[in-house]
């Protein structure tokens, strides 16, 4: 029967139509099976914490999100010194050749966090063993046995160093910690001098907080132009990412994200989290962090509202960070489950906080549906 043109478009432009639904429907089926690192692949590695229980325990269900949704790993806590390095004498690698086992079998971007900070350190460090406070030279000489002890034995192995930590202050231009008291500002380039030495190939990182405050910015960048015409080995900054749901501005963050880049300098958003519990800023209600019931108020879990809410942040943050591809290597959450968050804990002790991607109880939040959706979309 012979076909009329018009019956033959309309057909063929139907079967056209349903074959492109069928692709279509494949496609987004398949999205839904996609984790968080594929559909951003070509934007950036999407990152998350290990601590020792998920470490030495390895628990299956957070162990099957691990695999879907990141590519990169960093340790929370055990590479800090306190733990890494206890005394002079003594190293503590079990753990941390445990987390190089697991990322490398996991085949994942791998961080070191932090080499040089001004907490979490051991009691003795600023000090003899007869308990004299140390010199310039003997805690230089104990810094430098540190970075190039601890960077020299994952050598090749790890593939960035969150080199120094929060050393930059907007009132004295350095954190007035031991470090810089004894040793004065060079400490911080040293350290990276002392990284690059060790290790010439790994992605030597200065991270901090609060970068999005113009007067940190300012202090931020000031700090990147001098190292970078005295030729400081720094390659990247880590912009810490410990967010509140109203607070900052994500245009500030950008504007800190594009200024580092303008001078060449990746970037990798680290230790994200987006805290929903009422704010503490009496510096006097921090300093005593006492527990308040008024100050926790989703103990039996988030409101509908504030879960949409969460979920919007993510996705604002997200969308900007996707337009910011360029620039950013890397996107690190601080933990995978809400009860993981230091946030139920900092600043205040014992509050149940709701600040990640996922539940305490394993699900998936609105707001990972939500960073996912914005990358479907475009499949
Ligand atoms: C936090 C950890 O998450 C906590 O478990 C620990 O008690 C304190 O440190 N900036 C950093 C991280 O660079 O190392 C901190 O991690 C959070 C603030």
């Amino acid at each position: 029967m012979p076909l009329s043109r018009r019956h033959f478009l309309k057909t063929s432009a139907a079967g056209l139509a349903s074959l492109l639904w069928a692709h279509q429907t494949a496609w987004s089926q398949a999205a839904d099976t996609l984790g968080l690192k594929d559909l951003y692949r070509d934007d950036f590695l999407i990152g998350t914490l290990v601590n020792v229980p998920l470490l030495i325990r390895q628990p299956p269900e957070l162990m099957s999100i691990l695999r879907r949704d990141f590519n990169a790993l960093v340790a929370e806590n055990l590479f800090k010194w306190e733990y890494i390095h206890p005394t002079d004498e003594h190293w503590h690698w079990v753990y941390a050749d445990e987390f190089m086992a697991l990322g490398e079998e996991l085949g994942m971007h791998r961080l070191g966090h932090p080499l040089v900070w001004h907490s979490q350190l051991p009691p003795g460090l600023f000090f003899d063993p007869k308990g004299e406070p140390l010199g310039q030279s003997a805690l230089l000489g104990k810094l430098e046995n540190h970075v190039t002890t601890l960077v020299d034995r994952y050598r090749g192995r790890m593939h960035a160093w969150d080199v120094v930590n929060e050393a930059l202050d907007t009132d004295t231009d350095w954190v007035p910690n031991r470090w810089y008291q004894v040793i004065g500002a060079d400490y911080v380039e040293k350290a990276f001098h002392f990284a690059r030495e060790a290790d010439p190939r790994a992605t030597l990182i200065y991270n901090d907080y609060d970068l999005w405050q113009p007067r940190k910015r300012e202090r931020l960048l000031s700090m990147l132009d001098d190292f970078k015409r005295r030729g400081v080995p720094v390659d990247a900054v880590g912009v810490q990412g410990h967010l509140r749901l109203h607070h900052p501005d994500l245009a500030e963050l950008e504007t800190t994200i594009t200024a580092v880049a303008e001078r060449g300098f990746r970037v990798h958003l680290s230790e994200l989290e987006v805290d929903v519990l009422p704010q503490v800023t009496d510096p006097e209600a921090i300093a005593f962090a006492e527990y308040r019931p008024e100050l926790d108020p989703y103990r039996d879990g988030l409101p509908p509202q504030v879960e949409a809410a969460l979920a919007q942040r993510y996705r604002d943050l997200f969308a900007r960070l996707i337009g910011l591809r360029e620039h950013i290597d890397r996107v690190t959450f601080w933990g995978i489950t809400d009860d993981q968050s230091w946030k139920n804990d900092h600043p205040i002790p014992g509050r149940t906080n709701h600040s990640l991607l996922f539940r305490r109880d394993r699900s998936a939040k609105p707001a990972y549906h939500a960073i996912k959706a914005l990358k479907q979309a475009e499949i």
